[in-house]
């Protein structure tokens, strides 16, 4: 099966286990040749849960939205061990000498994963000469080891700079991110460690280091030099980022992923600041990996898995638990989180191709300059039999001028079940905190009320997208799947990934707009597509 059907409650373009359990995506890679986009994952096929054997599931997509399933890639040898999270290659040049002609250069992918035993964690190498498919293990394995059983999670990517291959592994549980260098990804020379940075947590995971293009915000006028970072060159056209991922002890509780954006010279990774940057504001983005090749230069493509190791055991999804998020596409921008201050920030953009004949139709309803007062609600209908899967975006100004403190204003957005509209998503932006909200708990499903940990109200702060006099506009992407609700706030500068669950067949069928109060809230533009996914 793959999810180009219409499986009930299945969400439609992120990518899910046909049956069993899905944890961290693993060695992603671009088949230049086939022009196809190859994902693994962390795979127990034979159990709803994590367990071992653990091994590496495969799914493919040529859109990176509508994912086909092929199996186990790489299955450990011993049935108390995994195969653990780690990344892959290409290595055209044949450096590993695992190749020959009879390769493609494109498609010499080598996996470089972490072998999970009882006794140790050490790096295991395995290569596939059909395309990513199928797998072999290098005879002479493990490659890198440490004496630890806490010790995984290999990143590796080509350094142009000193024509090496760089890996990033941690030692979870002493903080610390090793970074390894090799001519030949079967030897490999410590080079340097990165160590109680960021939030630590109870554990480094999934560390990855990246380097990254800088772009300019569509509504910002700054130039490198008013950045508060010693960046010498005003040219920089690309940073050096380390992603890096803690559970738990997330801020928003459990799984998280944080990173450090700096500089990388091929033996160490120096961070400008050792703040702590948040990936995503939401519950469910964990596990954050990159793409080791893409065809589009201009930003670095990743993916994230969509559940918190705090509950992802019992989400109310049958015959597979877990998801994928959808692609997104990252740019280094420089935003103001404050009026006095200038950051760097990762920019996300979700990858949501809905042109070309082969792509879900979409049909739209659009809405503008439309004052909202506390009598009249709008709805927003969405046409058709309802898939549960959908894009909004909207702009909306906020009229601070008019904001009284005694009374709460919020703009609202319910998005309503088709069957039951007592089950809603409620989601909106407060004048007064000056921060949106998102709801997720007005729902039938029992996990969703018993589970203690499956936090129902979240929030994220922002500053304006822009100002206009007394108006503060924001603008609002959301992609909702299903069970997933992946919100991107002004243009990418913040984002918050979270699952939910409303009752079996209830999908989000209409959407209410409303405000609290009068005058403050005016929707300058709404925009709705729904994939209609055949
Ligand atoms: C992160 C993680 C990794 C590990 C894998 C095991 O979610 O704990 O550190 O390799 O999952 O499935």
């Amino acid at each position: 099966i793959d999810n180009t059907g219409k499986a009930a409650d299945r969400p439609l373009i992120h990518a899910t286990p046909d049956s069993g359990w899905m944890n961290d995506p693993n060695g992603l890679w671009y088949d230049a040749k086939e022009k196809l986009y190859h994902l693994y994952y962390q795979y127990n096929p034979n159990d709803m849960v994590w367990g071992f054997p653990l091994c590496w599931g495969h799914a493919t997509s040529e859109d990176l939205m509508l994912w086909k399933n092929h199996g186990v890639a790489i299955s450990p040898a011993r049935n108390d061990s995994g195969v653990y999270s780690g990344s892959a290659v290409i290595d055209y040049n044949n450096t590993s000498g695992f190749f020959d002609d009879s390769v493609d250069p494109r498609q010499r992918v080598v996996a470089i994963w972490t072998y999970n035993t009882p006794e140790s964690e050490t790096q295991y190498l395995s290569y596939s000469t059909d395309g990513g498919y199928t797998f072999q293990e290098y005879e002479h394995n493990p490659v890198v080891e440490f004496n630890s059983t806490q010790f995984r999670d290999p990143k590796v990517i080509w350094h142009e700079e000193t024509q090496k291959w760089i890996m990033t592994v941690a030692l979870c549980q002493q903080y610390s991110v090793f970074i390894y260098s090799s001519e030949n990804l079967k030897d490999w020379t410590l080079e340097s460690k990165f160590t109680d940075s960021g939030l630590l947590g109870f554990q480094y995971e999934a560390p990855g280091l990246a380097k990254i293009p800088v772009t300019k915000a569509t509504n910002n006028n700054y130039t490198l030099e008013d950045n508060s970072y010693d960046v010498k060159n005003n040219d920089t056209e690309y940073m050096w980022v380390l992603f890096l991922a803690i559970n738990p002890g997330g801020p928003q509780g459990g799984s998280f992923n944080q990173y450090f954006i700096g500089d990388f010279n091929g033996t160490t990774f120096t961070p400008f600041t050792h703040q702590t940057r948040m990936l995503d504001f939401g519950k469910d983005f964990y596990a954050f990996q990159g793409f080791f090749n893409s065809p589009d230069d201009s930003s670095y493509l990743g993916i994230a898995w969509t559940s918190n190791w705090q509950y992802s055991a019992y989400v109310p999804t049958y015959p597979w638990r877990s998801s994928m998020s959808l692609p997104r596409r990252f740019t280094i921008q420089q935003y103001s989180p404050t009026p006095e201050s200038v950051q760097l920030n990762l920019n996300s953009v979700p990858v949501l191709n809905l042109a070309g004949d082969d792509k879900p139709s979409e049909s739209r309803y659009a809405l503008s300059n439309k004052a909202l007062n506390s009598t009249a609600n709008l709805t927003i209908p969405i046409e058709g039999t309802p898939t549960g899967t959908f894009e909004f975006t909207v702009t909306f100004a906020c009229n601070s001028t008019t904001v009284v403190n005694t009374q709460s204003a919020d703009l609202n957005f319910f998005l309503k079940g088709s069957k039951d509209q007592t089950e809603y998503l409620r989601l909106g932006h407060n004048a007064q905190a000056a921060a949106f909200f998102i709801d997720r708990g007005n729902t039938k499903v029992e996990f969703v009320h018993s589970n203690p940990f499956f936090t129902n109200r979240l929030s994220v702060n922002g500053e304006p997208w822009s100002q206009d006099g007394s108006y503060s506009i924001y603008k609002v992407q959301g992609i909702v799947d299903v069970n997933i609700l992946e919100l991107f706030f002004n243009e990418g500068s913040m984002a918050s990934t979270n699952t939910f669950f409303l009752s079996p067949g209830n999908f989000i069928g209409n959407i209410e707009i409303s405000s609290s109060v009068d005058g403050v809230y005016s929707i300058l533009d709404f925009d709705l597509k729904e994939l209609d996914v055949v």
